[in-house]
């Protein structure tokens, strides 16, 4: 979603402005723009659409300045236009902002009655009015944005340059993630430690509540209450990480990473040589569970889809499962000596967020599966699970959704042993069904070229279908999932046995069905839904193994051959396949993979 750069400089910053938003630019967005203060003014460039643009208008029109403020927006409130791009100025400040302001609309009637003149439709723009009055009352910047700050309300970060105060810039935050980056007479503030990768390797998270006035001396930290507070110093992230190697696309590149991200995160939850499964805080009390509830949203959700089934499966543990946005606000039943259960790449999706913190105070422990170990998420666990998928770029969650299931799969197992469950020998079988995981997915991966050439086949149609079973139903959503964000076509996921009830309506000879079924004990089923749109003329994509292939893929449209693995890993393995045809159709249908219209990659937003 929306990124954050701002730089107190020592030179102008314009340029390294835009190198930050760059590095920002596999969030999503939709336009952007640029502040600097220079010769005692306030002046900006913006642009609609990608950031070539912005650098086209750059160009032409350079900025100078050593101090300024830089936004890649996603639109919520008023369309991506030049006029509704950040930063939002007055004569007197520049603001730029992440989250949404709840109550922009009464502060926007009330700053209207009092005069003042709008310019765009965004709810940020009353922020830099609200401030511009303080300032022109006569307070000093610092003064004047904390007497502003309680005003707000709803989620922020917020960056904001004053005019002729070359030397200052003030940030705050409360519900988006805002980073404090320190240099060598310089500071910086970044929605992100990706944004500030290449600016410095000293960084400091705000926490919530926190503003901050950067200065050429460094940054001082005040908390809700207005007390200057010490932020720890941590090291920030690494400006190499973000290149796309040899791979065309980002999202290419996070599906060929899963084999080695897989082994790095199963080393944090395996014991291999005592054939153990282990958590990262072994103290943690699991054996007292009752209940597991799980909550995240989109790819996130269809991983947590999959642990339901494992811990009900090994734990025995009655789980239930909501997508954030629904749980927060349907008065869930959590009963004492619950484990509410959050999973999420960025550790920052809103819904997620704000689900966590409902949880926690319902007296729920707090477990939280999480890739971004900085995020506000890993910050507010009681028991933090990482993912060591590093930075995943492609909008698309790829290789994050295979480490967040191979996470699962460990707690399941672990759940299981605590609750007593899990006999050793079963326990050593799952370390053992785990560990060849990572091979398997690479195995996967050398269908790469046969799934590239049938993907025309899927490319010319309107509508997809996606079915499975089991831990298969989970991946046919993701399936559906990521074609629809990759490609544009509309697709759909059903549990295989639920088709005759409703969607089997749809099946002609212009609907691709992916069945996907490895064999196994759910193998015939599918397989007998499979026959059953193919009695109606539909065109089956079978994927499964070999043995599945030759059981049941004569007269299919097309069939994708998977390795025979245990049924444990099937769904990692399975990821795979479905990813790589969602790449496929989506760069045969020229669509921008990495970058998806509409999309952004962390949902900072209810
Ligand atoms: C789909 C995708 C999204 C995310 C969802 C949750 O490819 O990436 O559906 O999975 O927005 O994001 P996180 O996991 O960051 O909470």
């Amino acid at each position: 979603m929306c990124g954050i750069v701002g730089i107190v400089g020592c030179g102008a910053v314009s340029e390294r402005l835009l190198d930050g938003l760059k590095r920002l630019e596999y969030r999503g967005y939709d336009s952007a723009g640029i502040a600097t203060d220079h010769d005692g003014m306030i002046d900006r460039r913006r642009a609609s659409g990608k950031l070539v643009n912005l650098a086209t208008a750059l160009a032409a029109d350079p900025l100078p300045g050593d101090t300024g403020i830089a936004h890649t927006r996603w639109a919520t409130h008023g369309g991506p236009t030049t006029n509704n791009a950040h930063p939002h100025a007055t004569a007197e400040v520049a603001v730029v902002h992440n989250g949404i302001i709840e109550n922009f609309k009464p502060l926007r009637d009330e700053l209207i009655a009092r005069g003042r003149q709008f310019t765009s439709e965004t709810d940020t723009e009353v922020v830099a009015h609200l401030i511009s009055e303080q300032i022109e009352a006569g307070r000093e910047p610092a003064e004047a944005v904390r007497v502003v700050l309680p005003r707000l309300h709803g989620a922020f970060a917020l960056a904001i340059l004053f005019r002729a105060r070359p030397d200052l810039l003030i940030g705050a935050r409360l519900g988006s993630p805002l980073v404090i980056g320190y240099g060598d007479g310089e500071s910086y503030l970044g929605s992100d430690a990706l944004a500030l990768a290449p600016l410095t390797q000293r960084i400091s998270y705000l926490d919530e509540g926190d503003w901050v006035v950067c200065t050429h001396d460094g940054a001082q930290v005040f908390d809700r209450a207005n007390n200057p507070v010490e932020r720890a110093v941590v090291a920030g992230a690494v400006a190499e990480v973000i290149d796309k190697g040899n791979h065309p696309h980002f999202m290419l590149k996070e599906i060929y990473e899963q084999p080695i991200v897989v082994a790095q995160t199963l080393r944090s939850y395996l014991q291999r040589m005592e054939e153990r499964v282990t958590l990262p805080i072994p103290e943690f009390d699991l054996a007292t569970i009752k209940r597991v509830t799980i909550v995240a949203c989109g790819t996130s959700f269809y991983a947590g889809m999959v642990a339901k089934y494992w811990f009900e499966q090994f734990a025995r543990v009655p789980v239930d499962l909501d997508v954030a946005s629904e749980f927060r606000y349907r008065a869930p039943i959590l009963e004492a000596g619950g484990l509410a259960l959050f999973i999420s790449q960025s550790g920052e999706t809103a819904d997620t967020l704000a689900a966590l913190r409902h949880a926690r105070a319902e007296g729920q422990k707090i477990a939280v599966v999480v890739n971004v170990p900085t995020s506000s998420m890993a910050r507010e666990a009681d028991l933090l699970l990482p993912t060591h998928a590093g930075p995943e770029i492609g909008v698309a969650s790829t290789k994050a959704f295979a480490c967040q299931l191979a996470v699962l799969a460990a707690l399941a197992a672990n759940l299981a042993r605590a609750r007593g469950k899990l006999a050793p020998d079963e326990e050593r079988a799952i370390v053992r069904h785990l560990a060849e995981a990572p091979a398997a997915i690479n195995q996967a991966l050398a269908y790469d070229d046969a799934i590239r050439d049938m993907a025309h086949t899927v490319a010319v149609a309107r509508d997809v279908l996606y079915l499975g079973r089991g831990t298969d139903y989970p991946l046919a959503l993701e399936g559906a999932l990521k074609l629809k964000e990759i490609s544009y076509i509309h697709a759909e996921g059903y549990a295989a046995g639920e088709m005759k009830h409703g969607p089997i309506a749809l099946i002609d000879e212009h609907v691709p069905v992916i069945v996907i079924a490895p064999s196994g004990p759910l193998f015939d089923k599918t397989v007998s839904n499979m026959q059953e749109v193919r009695a109606r003329g539909g065109k089956v994509v079978l994927i499964s193994d070999a043995a599945g292939i030759a059981a049941a893929g004569e007269g299919c449209l097309a069939t994708i051959e998977m390795p025979q693995v245990h049924p444990l890993i099937a769904p990692l393995v399975y990821a795979v396949p479905v990813q790589l045809l969602a790449y496929h159709v989506g760069v045969a249908r020229g669509a921008d993979v990495d970058q998806p219209r509409n999309l952004a990659k962390s949902v900072t937003v209810e």
